[in-house]
């Protein structure tokens, strides 16, 4: 496995390749991978020559202190895991210096107002901070496909959005949410979940599917009503919001339409631990 810590010289070894025509598949992360992350290299495997997984803990993205402060760093163990898949996947872990360069704040993007829906309005500056480092990110290892996972749906739209406005030469994948069997889907953040809470977790996923069945027969506000009620009646999860958006706008339905598709959107803390999922409706 080759570990880059230098983005000139992953762009150097980034550039030769290309220049004979190799393909590259990429997908970045924050490290702590799972098997959400797996399926996202899997499939970059399949559709490129060659495989890069970036993780950068990014200081930018974050709202809360605290949570940078206490999100898992596992690089080992990461690597590890990669070499289960592939030995020939490349790994670029840079510092924040290498990234930053000494000034380390986001940029400020418009990205006609996807960034002020549901995680915007609740994570302050976090999609500037996420615009900002996969554009770096996209820049350094210039590849042909980049792969997300569509539990972070809004990020992925705003993605989608970022290389369109900034011409970036690469195709943004989304890929299907990757869930235990008990229906949770899988985050870094859920290995920090008490027992507790592991037990209670999947009621997110089992309330989003039961949201589903409900909307082919009833209005987006009494789905969403019946959400909150089921939330509130829960004592272990802390609903912040339910949500049902149009898939291309991500804002809230008023009025059900046959010809525009539509998700649910859910983010709840499990303790201090805050969880977001979603699901397609029609
Ligand atoms: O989804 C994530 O892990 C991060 O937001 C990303 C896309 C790697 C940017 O830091």
């Amino acid at each position: 496995m080759t570990i880059f810590t230098n983005k000139s010289e992953i762009q150097d070894h980034i550039s030769k390749k290309k220049a004979k025509g190799i393909t590259f598949g990429f997908v970045p992360t924050m490290g702590a991978l799972h098997n959400g992350h797996l399926s996202l290299v899997e499939k970059a495997l399949q559709e490129n020559d060659v495989c890069v997984v970036s993780v950068f803990v990014n200081p930018t993205q974050f709202d809360n202190d605290q949570d940078l402060k206490k999100y898992p760093r596992t690089l080992k163990s990461d690597v590890a895991l990669l070499e289960t898949v592939s030995k020939t996947i490349l790994v670029y872990a840079p510092s924040v210096e290498d990234i930053y360069q000494g000034n380390t704040k986001a940029e400020s993007f418009n990205f006609d107002g996807l960034e002020f829906e549901m995680e915007g309005k609740f994570r302050k500056g976090h999609f500037d901070g996420v615009g900002t480092i996969v554009k770096k990110l996209f820049e350094i290892v210039t590849p042909n496909n980049a792969y997300f996972g569509e539990k972070d749906f809004q990020q992925l739209a705003i993605i989608k959005k970022l290389a369109q406005k900034y011409n970036l030469p690469v195709k943004v994948n989304g890929c299907e949410i990757f869930r235990e069997e008990n229906g949770l889907a899988y985050s870094s953040r859920n290995t920090r979940l008490k027992p507790d809470y592991i037990k209670a977790a999947p009621f997110i996923f089992k309330t989003l599917k039961a949201a589903k069945e409900k909307f082919g027969t009833k209005s987006a506000k009494q789905v969403t009503e019946w959400v909150e009620k089921q939330f509130a009646e829960n004592k272990f999860l802390e609903l912040e919001y339910f949500n049902i958006a149009e898939v291309t706008t991500l804002k809230t339905v008023k009025r059900k339409s046959k010809l525009k598709t539509y998700r649910a959107f859910v983010a709840a803390y499990a303790d201090d631990i805050r969880l977001i999922d979603n699901i397609a409706l029609n």
